[in-house]
């Protein structure tokens, strides 16, 4: 198949990335996005998120007029279609008395039925949103069949899972292997023309359900190896352990890899994706859906850690470090951290946070500016994010910045010894050793 020109639909973490990168390796691409804010930004010469190399990427396929930017599709020879697919916030379902969280596909069928009036035969239209299962077959075949054309037949259609990590993905994007699912095999192999065009990993081809499955299997393995994490680390501080220190211990073993404890699982994937299965089959889904539940707790152990170090909360002066869901990122949806944050606020905790990625925070939580504004002065330090940032400063220069010495560390970023050394009282989460005496 022969491919000059493409729409992509949704120009987020995903869509802004995969569309500049095909414009630079030489597609005409229209971005298309619903928000008239982002396409005036990107038509403004600007990038809305923070991912490094993007804005030199995106302006480069700008400024070839390979890219360019709309608010709605139009005629090409493939769509691809990257919008959100989250849960809904305001509807639960049930399955045997115990409420579960409900895919919000509305984004995806939208796009859907704006690619509709541009649909030609011979197209390749490709969702890369992370769906429930049988999505491509069960909702975007059928809007896409009322052209009256014939999925897999008239036009190529397929789903590809996109498994790039935030803070890598303009690498990531090329040389990660991809897996390419078609209603038919030969929207397999169209969609796999189109990716070769850029990907240097491996393509793999398969059914369209299948490479569903694939991606909500990835997330949710990940889900509930941290959902065990986070229980191992409950059981430590009830023994008296340092979790820290008994994975690494575990993690000897040659065939175990048990990873970190944390304040919780965040961000737009890890958090969703379990529920797609849960709610497509709850009947067969009490593993995932306890993980999910284990990992939606932990906010929960985060504010009884800070309750237990400073008795009452009521007033007390907190110094919150990092609201993003991971280190290093700017992305703050569905973040463990702000949870966090919120629950110690709703406690009568007086609370500043300070997340240098996303400097304007969230609604809600009150901000500092720079990390000096944050400590100024603070009672507490509470570490909620690994970012290198945090992770990098020393003793010596905190010290300087606040008379605040007691720290509750979420994320073992700041090695107890050291830091104790330099006089403060460092408490880890999941280090029974010292939460049992405090
Ligand atoms: N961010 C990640 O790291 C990641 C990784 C793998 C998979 N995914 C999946 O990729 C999909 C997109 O995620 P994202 O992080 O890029 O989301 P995002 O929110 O950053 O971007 C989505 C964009 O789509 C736009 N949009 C919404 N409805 C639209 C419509 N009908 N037509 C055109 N544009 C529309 C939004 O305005 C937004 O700019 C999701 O399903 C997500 O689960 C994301």
């Amino acid at each position: 198949m022969n491919f000059e020109k493409i729409c992509v639909l949704g120009l987020g973490y995903i869509g802004l990335p995969t569309a500049s990168t095909f414009a630079t390796h030489g597609l005409q691409v229209v971005g298309v996005d619903v928000n008239a804010k982002i396409v005036e930004t990107l038509k403004n010469g600007s990038v809305h998120i923070h991912e490094p190399g993007l804005r030199t990427l995106v302006e480069a396929a700008v400024k070839s007029g390979k890219l360019t930017i709309s608010e709605k599709p139009e005629e090409a020879d493939a769509f691809i279609i990257a919008v959100p697919t989250p849960f809904y916030g305001d509807k639960t379902g049930e399955h045997n008395g115990e409420p579960h969280k409900l895919a919000d596909m509305r984004a995806v069928t939208a796009a859907t039925e704006a690619i509709l009036p541009f649909l030609r035969r011979g197209n390749l239209i490709v969702l890369e949103s992370t769906s429930p299962p049988r999505t491509t077959v069960d909702l975007v075949a059928p809007i896409l069949e009322k052209s009256g054309l014939k999925a897999g037949t008239d036009f190529y259609l397929a789903y590809s899972p996109e498994r790039v990590l935030p803070g890598q993905i303009l690498r990531e994007l090329i040389e990660n292997a991809r897996v390419i699912g078609g209603v038919t095999p030969e929207s397999a192999q169209a969609g796999a023309a189109l990716y070769s065009l850029f990907v240097k990993g491996e393509i793999i081809q398969t059914d369209a359900t299948t490479a569903e499955m694939v991606k909500l299997m990835e997330n949710t393995y990940r889900d509930v190896n941290i959902a065990i994490a986070n229980e191992f680390s409950r059981l430590a501080e009830r023994f008296g352990v340092d979790i820290w220190e008994a994975v690494s211990l575990a993690n000897r073993h040659p065939r175990v890899k048990i990873l970190s404890p944390g304040p919780g699982v965040g961000g737009h994937c890890i958090s969703v994706d379990p529920w797609f299965f849960v709610e497509a089959a709850p009947d067969l889904t009490p593993l995932i859906y306890t993980a999910r539940k284990v990992n939606d707790e932990q906010p929960h152990y985060v504010m009884a850690l800070v309750q237990k170090a400073l008795g009452s909360l009521k007033g007390k002066k907190i110094a919150a470090l990092g609201l993003a869901y991971k280190p290093d990122v700017d992305d703050l949806r569905e973040s463990p951290a702000a949870e966090a944050v919120h629950l110690l606020l709703d406690a009568g905790a007086s609370v500043r946070a300070y997340e240098p990625f996303k400097v304007e925070g969230l609604p809600g939580i009150p901000m500092a500016a720079s990390f000096q504004e944050v400590l100024h002065d603070a009672e507490m330090i509470l570490l909620l994010v690994r970012h290198t940032q945090f992770a990098e400063m020393k003793p010596a220069e905190v010290a300087a910045m606040t008379s605040a010495r007691l720290v509750v560390d979420t994320v073992n970023a700041w090695p107890r010894e050291i830091w104790e050394k330099a006089g403060f009282h460092v408490l880890r989460l999941g280090d029974g050793k010292r939460t049992l005496s405090a």
